[in-house]
């Protein structure tokens, strides 16, 4: 067999030495057709929390929620053993239970600006200046205003301050003197925040503060979080639906979503308030800030929120997928979305170097201490709300997302071993071609012996041309791992799942080199006939596997076919 000339395809291969592709395996289906996810994984997970909660946090409550995109797969409420004795709140916490979800809202104020982009009402890439009719014409001071749109407001670009009227140390209700500070009259900060009594700050207080405020960075330069951009988004909202912010959010995401729960007139009445004792923001008004930090909710509304989102993110408005980063934060692997706090983590898997991708947005107001973590890869959302105290939510996180992941990922390669994996024949039965799939938590799907019309691809040609894609990584062990597309060759019916088959060096850990990190993504390498030479379609209800550059159908081999050794096991020394 001669060697094959092919193009420079070493420059997509760096690839080989990266993590392995993502996604692994199609959505799951949770609980229908698809892997289960069981009750021991949760009882495991409830199991965690009680150790690591053990009796202490007394004073707090929390309400956790796990969904699919369809359903609710597992809720656990815990309620505080101690309660304020004149104002108790619920005192029994379950999925109706209400919580400040903080700044959790800054997701329902950018979905807002979505809706109204799509609806052609306004455009991301507005300056917010566009809906500020205030200050039409006017001195808008050194904010450079002209240049930040709503896009760049909802990515944390904006480089304006974080607050509007929080974290001033004249606020705190101590003497600055005695920190060293010099002595100046409280005066100086604007009466609707500073003065007890005095009305809440409004539109036109925000405004005239913002053309006092001077720049941290300039726009689209570097992130630093703000929430005063959340409530300049607001802002455009009103100007966009001539509603205010709370109508149009309770019109348009509460009641379709059908958040039961969910408000933002504040406070709503005590009957499934949650109310730690001790200092707390329950039924503090945040007027004017409300688009930052403004949102009750229960767990059982946000499961409905997520998924929503979870089934939506891509169809939201058009060329927007939200989940999408939109700049790096300080961290190697976490990012800013519109407005989601992004992570991509490696640690989570015990038996592969895949990243985890986790969307999040956490939330945080004086008693209340919430996080929403979308795991879009997995068709999870999971939900976090606590009102107490504040190291209750790293333990929780920890000990409720790092378990579900890892039990979604077992379960789903137990799936994938009893519904894909095998060897498989030819439907011709004058053709001897076959193949066999594998799969492990591991290296995923793999394509471990592929005999095409007599000819043993993985033993007798695949070696001649690894080099090509490989580069030197072709000397150590290498395999063929199958990625899906999430795409069907029948959209419609969802049927036809369209995988692609990548070559992968096992050769991932030891990296030393700069340029061993830069990697490439490049999943259509060679095709043939103007096919792509790496596709494999899934028939599933018909059992039949396609490869339709090789012109191949098969189906799965019956136990008597492979005794007749039709199938050689093992020969791909992958
Ligand atoms: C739980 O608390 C008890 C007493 O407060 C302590 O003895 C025990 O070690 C704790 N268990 C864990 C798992 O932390
Ligand atoms: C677009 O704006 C108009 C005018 O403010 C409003 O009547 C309409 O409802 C808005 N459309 C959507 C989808 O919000
Ligand atoms: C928003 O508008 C609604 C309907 O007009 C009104 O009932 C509500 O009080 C308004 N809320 C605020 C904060 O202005
Ligand atoms: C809305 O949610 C409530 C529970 O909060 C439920 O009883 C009701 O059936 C739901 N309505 C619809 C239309 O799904
Ligand atoms: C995969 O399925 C095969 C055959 O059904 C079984 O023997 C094997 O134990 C399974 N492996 C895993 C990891 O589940
Ligand atoms: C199979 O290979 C033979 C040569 O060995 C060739 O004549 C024939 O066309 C091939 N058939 C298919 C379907 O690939
Ligand atoms: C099919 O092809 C393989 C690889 O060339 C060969 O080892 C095997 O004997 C062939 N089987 C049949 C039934 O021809
Ligand atoms: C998808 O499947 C449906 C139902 O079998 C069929 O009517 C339709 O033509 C198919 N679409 C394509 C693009 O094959």
């Amino acid at each position: 067999m001669r060697y094959l000339p092919f193009c420079a395809c070493v420059v997509g291969v760096v690839a080989a030495k990266c993590y392995d592709p993502s996604p692994a395996f199609p959505v799951p289906t949770w609980g229908k057709s698809g892997p289960i996810l069981p009750r021991s994984a949760f009882e495991a997970i409830e199991q965690l929390v009680e150790n690591a909660v053990n009796g202490s946090f007394k004073t707090s409550s929390f309400s956790v929620e796990v969904t699919s995109n369809t359903d609710t797969l597992w809720s656990y409420h815990r309620s505080a053993s101690i309660h304020d004795k004149e104002r108790p709140g619920v005192t029994k916490v379950d999925s109706e239970s209400q919580y400040r979800i903080a700044s959790i809202t800054k997701t329902f104020t950018t979905l807002a600006i979505l809706y109204q982009h799509a609806a052609g009402n306004l455009s991301l890439d507005n300056s917010i200046l566009d809906h500020l009719p205030e200050l039409e014409g006017k001195d808008y001071g050194t904010l450079p205003m002209k240049d930040i749109t709503l896009r760049i407001l909802a990515s944390q670009l904006s480089g304006i301050p974080r607050e509007f009227a929080f974290a001033d140390v004249l606020l705190v209700g101590v003497d600055p003197v005695d920190f060293g500070l010099p002595p100046v009259s409280k005066s100086v900060l604007n009466p609707c925040y500073s003065q007890p009594g005095a009305p809440e700050c409004d539109r036109a207080d925000l405004i005239h503060e913002l053309v006092k405020m001077k720049p941290i960075f300039a726009p689209n330069q570097q992130s630093t979080y703000s929430n005063l951009a959340f409530d300049l988004l607001g802002l455009a909202i009103e100007t966009s639906t001539g509603l205010n912010y709370s109508t149009y959010i309770e019109q348009a995401i509460f009641a379709p979503l059908n958040m039961t729960f969910a408000s933002l007139e504040t406070p709503p009445n005590d009957d499934h308030a949650v109310l730690p004792v001790g200092g707390n923001y329950w039924g503090e008004e945040e007027s004017v800030q409300r688009p930052t930090g403004g949102i009750y909710a229960s767990s059982s509304d946000m499961s409905k929120y997520l998924r929503y989102v979870l089934t939506h993110y891509n169809a939201i408005a058009k060329g927007i997928n939200w989940f999408m980063p939109a700049s790096w934060s300080t961290g190697m692997n976490t990012f800013y979305g519109m407005p989601w706090e992004i992570a991509r983590s490696n640690k989570i898997l015990l038996d592969s170097n895949r990243p985890v991708t986790l969307v999040t947005k956490g939330g945080a107001l004086p008693g209340y201490f919430s996080i929403i973590v979308m795991l879009p890869e997995y068709g999870l959302g999971v939900t976090i709300l606590v009102g107490g105290d504040s190291n209750l939510m790293p333990i929780l996180e920890e000990a409720i997302t790092v378990p579900l992941i890892r039990s979604a990922e077992a379960a789903i390669w137990k799936n994938i071993n009893a519904t894909i994996a095998g060897a498989y024949i030819a439907t011709n039965p004058s053709l001897n071609s076959t193949i066999t799939l594998e799969s492990s938590p591991t290296s995923g799907l793999r394509l471990t012996t592929f005999i095409s019309n007599s000819t043993d691809f993985l033993h007798d040609i695949l070696p001649l041309i690894a080099g090509e894609f490989l580069g030197s990584d072709a000397d150590t062990p290498y395999r063929i791992q199958l990625t899906p597309t999430l795409l069907y060759q029948n959209e419609t019916t969802q049927s036809g799942e369209i995988w692609r088959m990548l070559l992968m060096s096992d050769h991932v850990k030891g990296k030393t080199n700069v340029w061993e990190y830069f990697c490439h993504t490049d999943v259509d390498p060679l095709s043939y006939a103007g096919l792509p030479i790496n596709e494999v379609v899934f028939w599933h209800d018909e059992g039949i596997v396609e490869l339709p550059a090789w012109k191949l159908t098969l189906r799965p081999a019956e136990a008597e076919e492979r005794r007749e050794g039709l199938i050689v096991q093992g020969r791909g020394d992958l």
